[in-house]
């Protein structure tokens, strides 16, 4: 037999994923405690609500269709929820359901992208981002996200001749994995780039209610400009902890979701419609309810960086997101080798900075999936092991 596998993806292995899952496996059987932060899935639950409106769903046999499209009522709560939650007007917009963010961004490129076209990603970055850009056959540039500039891009460090050739430029704030918030200024910058050199802005939004600190997300929609040159990924997936679901929005520039819609009623017939029902639900939930999610996702970001840096390892406060990214402690150089010695002390899982890019090396992404008492039990065992020197 002919190889099955496509030269396309023969760029994608299991690499050190799967190095660390072997061993967290020997460890689980070996009887040891495992306490896993590297899972980007809140433990949080849905609200009844939610889960309600789609069981009701499950039970119409109409439902079971082909939903081929968004139902009505989904795209009045929609439009109307993107005024409510962020002053954004899209009735001169064009929006898409998609079966949550990570499908939508991994198909985009081929919708969007010839041979040749250069794609803009942060590194490092949410691993998705490559892969939008690869089945679209285009090349990647990566910008750096660094400390220095709070993780946000150094525009002016990207050559012109690369402008030039860029297709799209993906921005996501509050970011995945560094953890950090945008300021509006940056995105205003970024539409001036855009229209001066033709290139879409893809924005994605898929931490808008894990924020911090006080800090309020916004829409990209809502800078001047942003609906000529751009479209946003809108993730329900963590505001309302139904990951499992898959519903999410592209939502934008008119030209670009159209071609977005194009590509996808070649191969997509639609959410399953008690999905779409679960989303109006979603959407409706009163305010609070996010705030109250968002208040103990401080509560456990205080819990992990405060802690830590108690027992000596010098980690900033996350500004947003479910994560945190921490610099190696003293003495340590290679994210993926600490990982492993720390599993192997303490039983804690995070992930290698050096997954995310090669930017990445260096740092460690805690995920904040557990409670803050059970967050301080385990800062406590990182202390005691001794590992933090
Ligand atoms: C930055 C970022 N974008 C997109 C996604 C995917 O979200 P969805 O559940 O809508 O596919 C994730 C999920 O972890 C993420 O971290």
């Amino acid at each position: 037999m002919k190889s099955p596998i496509s030269t396309r993806l023969s760029h994608y292995g299991t690499g050190i994923f799967a190095a660390l899952d072997e061993k967290k496996q020997t460890l689980i059987n070996s009887g040891r405690t495992i306490y896993n932060l590297s899972i980007g899935t809140p433990d949080f639950k849905p609200h009844e609500s939610v889960m309600k409106a789609f069981s009701d769903a499950c039970l119409d046999p109409e439902n079971y269709k082909y939903a081929l499209t968004e139902i009505p009522e989904l795209c009045k709560e929609f439009t109307s929820y993107y005024m409510r939650r962020f002053g954004v007007d899209i009735s001169d917009c064009d929006f898409t359901a998609v079966h949550g963010s990570q499908e939508g961004i991994g198909h985009i490129g081929l919708a969007l992208c010839n041979k040749g076209d250069v794609v803009l990603l942060p590194d490092p970055g949410y691993p998705i981002f490559e892969v939008g850009a690869y089945f679209g056959e285009a090349d990647i540039y990566y910008y750096p996200l660094l400390e220095k500039n709070n993780y946000l891009p150094d525009f002016k460090a990207i050559p012109e001749d690369i402008y030039k050739k860029t297709k799209f430029i993906i921005l996501s704030y509050p970011s995945n994995p560094v953890g950090a918030v945008a300021t509006r200024e940056m995105y205003i910058e970024a539409i001036a780039l855009a229209k001066k050199y033709g290139f879409i802005i893809i924005n994605d939004n898929a931490y808008s209610d894990i924020i911090y600190d006080g800090n309020e997300s916004f829409s990209f929609l809502s800078i001047d400009g942003a609906k000529e040159v751009g479209i946003e990924f809108y993730s329900l997936s963590k505001s309302f902890n139904i990951t499992g679901s898959r519903i999410s929005f592209a939502v934008g520039n008119k030209e670009v979701i159209e071609a977005f819609k194009l590509l996808r009623s070649q191969y997509d017939f639609g959410v399953f419609k008690p999905v779409q029902y679960g989303a109006i639900a979603a959407m409706n939930l009163d305010r609070s309810v996010v705030e109250e999610q968002k208040a103990e996702y401080q509560k456990r970001r205080d819990a992990l960086c405060s802690g830590l840096r108690s027992i000596g390892w010098n980690v900033p406060d996350a500004k947003g997101t479910m994560f945190v990214w921490c610099p190696l402690p003293e003495g340590y150089a290679d994210s993926f080798e600490f990982c492993n010695l720390l599993m192997e002390k303490t039983g804690v899982i995070c992930t290698p900075g050096a997954a995310f890019g090669k930017n990445g090396e260096g740092y460690v992404r805690f995920a904040l999936v557990k409670e803050p008492q059970e967050i301080e039990k385990i800062v406590k065992i990182i202390g005691d092991s001794g590992i933090v020197k």
